[in-house]
């Protein structure tokens, strides 16, 4: 499995900070102990995994490897922040970070390298331990506040995907036999005291300063219960995979819970109108935006039902979903936007003219007319297409074969792959009646 680096934010609300599992805030320390240990932890397993980076030939491993210090960094970074919360609750979140910034530095100058990797191992087979938890049932972490949820299910998830790249290097870079097992094993078993002894001594001290602070803190008995449970317990439910890894030929994809990522990510991609599959409307009419945003509807009708979604746009696709961002039957239902490239027709004129915009005053403000004039020149073809006649005779009379040089000037894409591709489009759109701008930009938008 190749981990992939995502740059995601959260909302994590501050006044949340000491209490946002739904389960109360026993075991939101219980979390936000586990937050506290991945600064400086997480450095600490990227440094071990990278002073072995130079004996990786396997290019494959070296892709994986640079994926995980990706993920790791991003995880990093929203920590940070996570625990800079914790710090403005009045919770001693610094000085705790600071107490295993200065351990973990120690253990850096004091143990060779292969200690150091199988520190790592180690901790990355406990964190994909305590991932797979998260992600096999949905009430350990469900009802709790979004931001705070939404980034531990982020962190779960990437924590699987990349759970055998250290694994892997340490199988790579070391030589096998007897002494690589004990120490892999022998490092586990002080890890794993290490490992609950500085968690538990950190949500003591959390719970404490959230008691002095004047905190309300409840759900005691559920912390015991979500940590001890029989069931459903963390640790009875971690136990047969902890023991695992005392296998001599243990690999952690052996727990093979790759469905857990597949169930996560669902990713629906469609042919919008007149491109790709799609059949291409009798008239220009079809393509008014109004109807863009119906099938957008009846694609997520039929795809999601009525459960919210993220949707995400490029160029031309992006300025259609605009439209249904703005459109009140999907009030509640969009739960994010993300536009590659393509304004709001609604504001796409005011930036094109430099004019001012309430929302975003700083970029529309800054623009000078010269650069909207430019940008105008830059988008020509817009206006070409919307002539009649003209942009279908051109077409014919030989732009069909000009179009992969044309992308490769003005774009820099290499579209001569296929030249076939571009036949089929025209002779299936542009021969029609109503073959007309939009097809055009939805071949551009689907890469044709
Ligand atoms: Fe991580
Ligand atoms: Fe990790």
């Amino acid at each position: 499995m190749m981990p992939i680096r995502r740059d995601l934010r959260f909302n994590l609300p501050q006044d949340r900070a000491c209490d946002w599992h739904a389960q109360g805030s026993h075991v939101t320390h219980f979390f936000n102990a586990l937050s506290l240990l991945f600064p400086a932890g997480e450095r600490f397993f990227m440094d071990s995994v990278r002073n072995y980076r130079d004996q990786i030939d396997d290019p494959v491993l070296k892709k994986q490897v640079l994926g995980f210090i990706g993920q790791e960094a991003m995880h990093t970074r929203e920590h940070v922040e996570y625990n800079d919360l914790l710090e403005q609750a009045g919770l001693p979140a610094h000085k705790l970070d600071k107490r295993l910034w200065a351990i973990l530095n120690f253990g850096r100058k004091v143990l060779p390298h292969p200690y150091q990797l199988a520190v790592t191992v180690c901790l990355e087979h406990y964190t994909a331990m305590l991932a797979g938890l998260l992600l096999e049932d949905a009430s350990r972490i469900g009802g709790s506040v979004d931001g705070y949820a939404q980034m531990w299910t982020w962190h779960a998830l990437e924590e699987t995907e990349h759970k055998a790249v250290s694994y892997d290097v340490w199988n790579t870079v070391l030589k096998p036999g007897l002494g690589r097992y004990l120490l892999r094993t022998g490092v586990m078993l002080a890890t794993t005291i290490t490992f609950w002894l500085i968690v538990f001594d950190f949500r003591v001290r959390l719970l404490i300063a959230d008691r002095k602070r004047g905190g309300h803190l409840r759900g005691m008995w559920r912390v015991v219960k979500y940590l001890y449970g029989p069931r459903h317990g963390v640790f009875p439910r971690v136990a047969a995979e902890w023991l695992s890894f005392f296998r001599p030929g243990f690999h952690p994809w052996d727990h093979d819970n790759r469905a857990q990522l597949d169930s996560r990510y669902r990713v629906i991609s469609y042919d919008v109108r007149g491109a790709g599959a799609s059949e291409a409307p009798a008239t220009r009419n079809g393509y008014r935006i109004e109807r863009l945003a119906a099938d957008l509807c009846a694609v997520v009708n039929a795809a999601c039902g009525q459960q919210p979604f993220h949707l995400v746009g490029h160029e031309w696709g992006s300025i259609q979903s605009w439209e249904a961002v703005t459109d009140p039957q999907f009030k509640g239902r969009i739960r994010s936007f993300t536009s590659i490239s393509g304004p709001c027709l609604d504001q796409g004129s005011v930036g094109l003219r430099g004019g001012h915009d309430a929302h975003n005053k700083r970029r529309m403000t800054n623009r000078s007319p010269r650069v909207g004039i430019r940008q105008m020149l830059r988008s020509w073809y817009i206006f070409f297409f919307h002539l009649p006649w003209l942009p279908e005779l051109v077409w014919r009379m030989g732009r069909v074969r000009m179009w992969p040089l044309w992308l490769r000037v003005t774009e820099r894409v290499d579209a001569s792959r296929d030249p076939m591709q571009i036949e089929r489009f025209v002779a299936r759109h542009l021969t029609e009646p109503g073959g007309s701008v939009t097809s055009l930009f939805n071949a551009r938008a689907a890469g044709e």
